[in-house]
This record gives C-alpha cells, sequence and structure tokens, in this order.
C-alpha cells in the first residue's frame, strides 16, 4: 500500500477476540534499484504473524524426525469435504453458458446480485429486519472484515491502532479483552474503555464459543451506551445447536449498532471459492446522522466491483431447498467429527470448551504451556494443533483443534489421542 493511499472512515478499533491470518509479512530489505517511492509508515508497524509459519517449521521439522509417520493436521482450519454436487453443477451451468451470446454475463451489480441477496435474507434472516439492499454480496468475509478496517492488520495500515508494545504484545489504541472459562467468554463490559468500533466474532475462532443471547444483549447496550458501532463476524453462525443467537439481529435494537458479515466459505466449502456477504442497515448512523451504508456502498463500488459471478451462482444454489440440505449435511459431518474430538480429548481428563456451535475445540491444559502441549501432542501422536498463545496472550494454557477433516483421520487421531498421556 502506497503512503497515498487513502481509505475510507477510520474508527478506533477495538478486538474482542483475535483471530489468525496466515500471511507472513517480509522485513528484508534488498539491494538493487530503488523507486522514489516511500514505504507506508504503518506498513513497518505490522508484526509477521509467525504462528503458522512457525507451526509448518514444526511440522517439517517432525517429519524429517519421523519420516515413516503420518501426520495428522488438525491445526488451520481449512474444510476438507467436497462440496455437494448439486452446488459445483449449478456453477458449470453458469460456466458453460458464458461461452454462449445468450448466458454470457459481464460486470454485476456490485452490491452482488439481487436474487442471491433475497435469497441470503431469506434463508439466515427469515423475520429479522434485514433488507435485500441491506446485503452486500463479498469475495469472502475476510476482505470485508479489511474493507472495514475492522481486522488488526487492517488497522494499522491506516495508522489507527498506534504504535506497537512489545512488552505487551499489543497496539495502543486496539483494546484487547480476555475471554476464557472464567467470564463465560465474555468481557467484563463494565470495565471496557470505549472505542468506536467493537469487533466480535460469535460463535469465536479461536474458543469455539457462541455468545449467548443474554451476552449479546448486554454487548448490543454498551455499544447503544457508548455510541459504538459493533462489527459481527457470524462466520461459523450454521454450526450453531443450542439456542444462542445466529444474528445480531436477533437482538432488538441491533440494526441500529450492527453491521454484520458472514461467509459460504465453512458452511458450503467455499473456502477457495469465495463467497460472503455483509449486512449494513440503514439504521446504522454515524454521529452526524449520515448512513454508514452510503460510505460502505461508495467503497464497494470504489475497491471492489463485484463477486465474481460464477461463484455467486453457486451460493444461490447453496440456498434452493436442495442446496442448503446437501450443505448443511456437510456441516453435521464436521459437527460429528467435534464430538468425536471432544470425547477424545475429554477422556483424557481435560476440560474441552467448543465444538457444539462450532467446528474448533478449544482445549484447556491447566498448568501448561500451550507450545509444550503443542510439541507433546505432536511428538507422542504426530498430530498438529494450535498453540491457544498464537492467538493471543489470553490463549496460554489452551490449544485450539480443527475438527474440519475427512472421517478416517478424525477417527485414526481419536484412537492416537486416546492413548496420549500429557506430562
Ligand atoms: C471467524 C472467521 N471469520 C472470517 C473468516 C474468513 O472467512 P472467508 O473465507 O469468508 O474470508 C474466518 C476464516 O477462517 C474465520 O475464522
Amino acid at each position: 500500500m502506497f503512503k497515498f493511499s487513502t481509505c475510507n472512515f477510520r474508527p478506533n478499533p477495538i478486538f474482542l477476540q483475535p483471530r489468525a491470518s496466515l500471511d507472513v509479512q517480509m522485513e528484508e530489505i534488498v539491494t538493487g534499484h530503488c523507486t522514489k517511492v516511500a514505504r507506508n509508515l504503518h506498513m513497518e508497524r505490522l508484526r509477521n504473524h509467525y504462528l503458522f509459519p512457525e507451526i509448518s517449521a514444526r511440522e517439517l521439522e517432525h517429519i524429517k524426525k519421523y519420516p515413516n509417520e503420518k501426520v495428522i493436521r488438525l491445526g488451520i482450519g481449512n474444510t476438507t469435504e467436497p462440496i455437494p454436487e448439486v452446488i459445483t453443477l449449478a456453477m458449470s451451468d453458469f460456466t458453460r453458458a458464458l461461452s454462449t451470446p445468450e448466458g454470457y454475463r459481464g460486470y454485476g451489480a456490485e452490491q452482488g446480485n439481487m436474487e442471491l441477496r433475497k435469497a441470503i435474507v431469506k434463508t439466515f434472516y427469515g423475520d429479522l429486519p434485514v433488507k435485500d439492499t441491506e446485503v452486500f454480496v463479498s469475495d469472502g468475509s475476510q476482505c470485508d472484515i479489511s474493507r472495514l478496517q475492522a481486522y488488526i492488520d487492517s488497522s494499522v495500515i491506516i495508522g489507527q491502532a498506534g504504535g506497537f508494545e512489545d512488552e505487551t504484545g499489543k497496539y495502543q489504541n486496539i483494546v484487547y479483552m480476555k475471554c476464557g472459562p472464567q467470564n463465560h467468554f465474555f468481557p467484563d463490559l463494565s470495565n471496557t474503555l470505549r472505542t468506536d468500533v467493537i469487533f466480535f466474532c460469535s460463535p469465536n475462532n479461536p474458543t469455539g464459543h457462541a455468545a449467548s443471547r443474554e451476552q449479546l444483549e448486554q454487548l448490543v447496550e454498551f455499544a447503544k451506551e457508548n455510541g459504538s458501532i459493533i462489527v459481527y463476524d457470524s462466520a461459523y453462525a450454521a454450526y450453531i445447536t443450542d439456542e444462542s443467537p445466529q444474528s445480531i439481529y436477533e437482538i432488538p435494537g441491533a440494526i441500529e449498532v450492527a453491521i454484520e458479515i458472514s461467509s459460504f466459505s465453512k458452511i458450503a466449502g467455499f473456502t477457495g471459492v469465495r463467497l460472503g456477504w455483509t449486512v449494513v442497515p440503514d439504521e446504522l448512523l454515524f454521529s452526524n446522522g449520515f448512513p454508514v451504508i452510503h460510505d460502505f456502498n461508495r467503497i464497494v463500488c470504489s475497491c471492489f466491483n463485484g463477486a465474481s459471478n460464477v461463484a455467486q451462482a453457486g451460493g444461490l444454489a447453496c440456498l434452493s431447498p436442495e442446496g442448503a440440505k446437501a450443505m448443511l449435511s456437510v456441516v453435521d459431518y464436521y459437527k460429528e467429527n467435534a464430538n468425536i474430538l471432544a470425547e477424545s480429548f475429554a477422556s483424557l481428563g481435560l476440560n474441552v470448551y467448543g465444538g457444539v456451535n462450532a467446528p474448533y475445540l478449544w482445549v484447556h491444559c491447566p498448568g501448561l504451556r500451550s507450545w509444550d502441549v503443542f510439541n507433546e501432542i505432536l511428538e507422542k501422536t504426530h498430530i498438529i494443533t494450535v498453540p491457544g498463545s498464537g492467538f493471543g496472550p489470553g490463549g496460554e494454557e489452551f490449544i485450539r483443534v480443527t475438527t474440519f477433516g475427512h472421517r478416517e483421520t478424525i477417527l485414526e487421531a481419536s484412537t492416537r489421542l486416546k492413548s496420549l498421556v500429557l506430562v
């Protein structure tokens, strides 16, 4: 990003629960012809994401040490099961039609195909007060989180995050809130500083916790009192099995304080296809009364130009009665994986969180450092997990386990885990 780049609204962010990213920033200065373009100083403030590269490095070392062992990867949360054919057929039909004069389509509406926007409202919001014109189809939720500058890196890049403090491992202008079993995975809002933006992810990655209705009521109330905007990441809402809300808009008053961002990635296996959506309600206003939706629309038109029409055809097929049934049966498959793995970790006497409303387990290993647990599990069972401390200081003593995986791999992991003795 260049120094002259300008951005849309520039809130002070707050992050209740950190999320992982796979990018690696190369800080190396190399010799050769240099242009006269100065590097954006904020880019220099970005910290390298060491977590997943470090895990990969340890995996490589492990494979060298044990070349005959099969490593099972329960680390990165990537989907594994094939996309149901009813969905891929719709995409291939659409693609083939692009080669015909009748079926060819060029640019579409930047906000997305209206039929898909209507289907999203009908499927995910039902009777809630969400209108199709408030839904913006995206190329995945990560991109809109960044376009809203609600993600740590994008906030750093535009200079909203402040300096990085090495002692605490935190950026100065970001309020981090620790969520764990001790506070029912929800911060004490009476001690929480006001910020412009509250980034809240439920069901949460990495903890797997879905916020309860009471917790979300408190959050909406807090945002209202403080005049803050909630950016609510509900990418895993389809995994909710209990009565936790699947949308922030189930909470009265949320349309005045919240943007919701979601995705087809983890419900339809669209991690590679790329499709998501963002809801910006008409009622959400800046301090001067200007509707946020108008600025968001401007950003979408200027910086995006619309999601792939092939992916949108797939999204529409996902929301047909047949597609939805097929898609949710894959979600159920991952949920069964979660049951199997949760039972295996519980059989070791460990407290297992998550898994019920999200495809992640958050396993507590009291008194142990999470990198030590990661190493020990890898050494003894050849299974890759993610050390909780990689998500922030609140993750120490935990490991995150993804429950995406083929069933035979999950069963094999379960057998190996049951014989594990952690020391
Ligand atoms: C909570 C959460 N939100 C958003 C994303 C990004 O999803 P997408 O593939 O739609 O960019 C992820 C990806 O793992 C995630 O865990």
